[in-house]
């Protein structure tokens, strides 16, 4: 039905939203956002979890997710405006710019309204796109070159997005992308705890089903997370789900010397081995991801295991975008300095650059790492708005 090619998201752009007045974020094959604490790193990452949520959970309860509408407005000098968030893609040919864009109003004070929402998937062969205002949807969908547009109009309930339950080819593509984004937020305590067995062998953000997704992995890929592992936790042999009544949960083989091998069970691992499981884990779960964003991946994971862990980050971007928040100035030195985008605030309103070009020939002529200057809080940002 659709061209299949992998989906490249280019950048997303943030108008209102939250600490963001207006900012572009330009993504790439591995991103990492930098910048002090509370210049909005997560703020740029929330906006894509309210795009992810839309497609599973609908618009109102991704609104609410993120505490309501009132909360995602950007407020500076006190005003409140509306907000809308810009996510654009390529698929296959790379001139062809692809996009799903989604903006809100405010009705009756806190309650929101979707004021308008739209979006193209342009391939090579094939272009579909929506527009939606007001409750009313209009299509236009081109299938096959010098075929004429085929349109029509549909209806979409009040504060529902276009993206669910609308017959428009552009909003089940979209729809689509935005469930291959996976956001990583691991929670260790799930991790170890017994576990549901889980219906889905999707992953869920927190690591709550990761013995589920792990066991419906093939072979080829249980092997190949068994290498990625035993690089951060040496010794570490295999893994496997073990049952409890009706729950599930992980059980690690470690060997010891060349014969004994010992078995834990998650709840017995170390919270950092937990953390890069589950990571592993979402990267090679059986649908894979076209965007992973993980927030400070660092945490309690140490040092050595870390540089492992970015390694394998970077293995898997060639497949899988990748976008991290971190604070750890060892990923940063172990990333391109292309990959940065810093995060600022002026004026309370957050802004997203790539490094300043002068800062880059610093680090590319060796005078000073990345992440030198991230300690010394020094990383210049390219442009300044203010
Ligand atoms: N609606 C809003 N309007 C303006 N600023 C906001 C809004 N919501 C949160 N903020 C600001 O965003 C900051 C937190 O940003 P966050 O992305 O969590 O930071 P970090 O970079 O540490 O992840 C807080 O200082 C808060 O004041
Ligand atoms: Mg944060």
């Amino acid at each position: 039905m659709f061209d299949d090619e992998r989906p490249v998201f280019n950048r997303l752009r943030l108008t209102n939203f939250l600490s963001y007045r207006d900012a572009v974020l330009e993504l790439d094959d591995f991103v990492a956002l930098v910048g002090p604490n509370a210049s909005g790193k997560s703020n740029a990452v929330a906006a894509i979890k309210l795009l992810c949520d839309i497609p599973t959970h609908g618009l109102p309860t991704a609104i609410n997710r993120r505490g309501g509408f009132d909360q995602l407005r950007h407020r500076s000098q006190g005003h409140p405006y509306d907000p809308a968030v810009r996510i654009e893609f390529t698929i296959g040919d790379t001139s062809l710019q692809s996009f799903y864009e989604l903006k809100l109003r405010a009705v009756e004070g806190k309650r929101y309204a979707v004021k308008s929402e739209s979006g193209a998937v342009l391939t090579a062969s094939q272009s579909f796109r929506f527009e939606h205002e007001g409750g009313v949807v209009r299509t236009s969908e081109v299938f096959s070159p010098n075929q004429p547009a085929l349109e029509q109009t549909l209806r979409v309930p009040q504060g529902q997005s276009a993206l669910n339950g609308v017959a428009s080819f552009a909003a089940i593509r979209i729809n689509q992308l935005l469930g291959g984004i996976q956001t990583v937020e691991i929670n260790t305590a799930k991790v170890s705890e017994l576990q549901d067995p889980s219906s889905t062998d999707t992953f869920e953000p927190d690591g709550s089903n990761t013995a589920s997704v792990f066991e419906a992995l093939s072979a080829e890929r249980r092997e190949e997370l068994f290498d990625e592992l035993r690089a951060i936790v040496p010794g570490m042999d295999r893994v496997e789900v073990r049952r409890f009544a009706d729950k599930v949960t992980l059980a690690f083989y470690q060997s010891v010397g060349t014969r004994t091998r010992r078995e834990f069970f998650a709840k017995q691992m170390s919270d950092g081995t937990l953390r890069a499981f589950a990571v592993v884990v979402a990267l090679l779960q059986p649908r894979k991801p076209a965007l992973v964003v993980i927030e400070e991946p660092e945490i309690a994971i140490h040092i050595g295991a870390l540089r492992t862990l970015v390694d394998i980050l970077n293995q898997h971007a060639e497949e899988t975008q990748i976008l991290i928040t971190t604070h750890s100035a060892d990923i940063v030195d172990s990333l391109d300095i292309d990959s940065l985008r810093v995060v600022w605030t002026e004026k309370g309103s957050s802004s997203i650059s790539a490094v300043a070009d002068h800062t880059i020939q610093t680090v590319r002529d060796g005078l000073i790492s990345s992440g030198d200057l991230l300690r010394a809080n020094a990383l210049d940002p390219a442009l300044r708005l203010f």
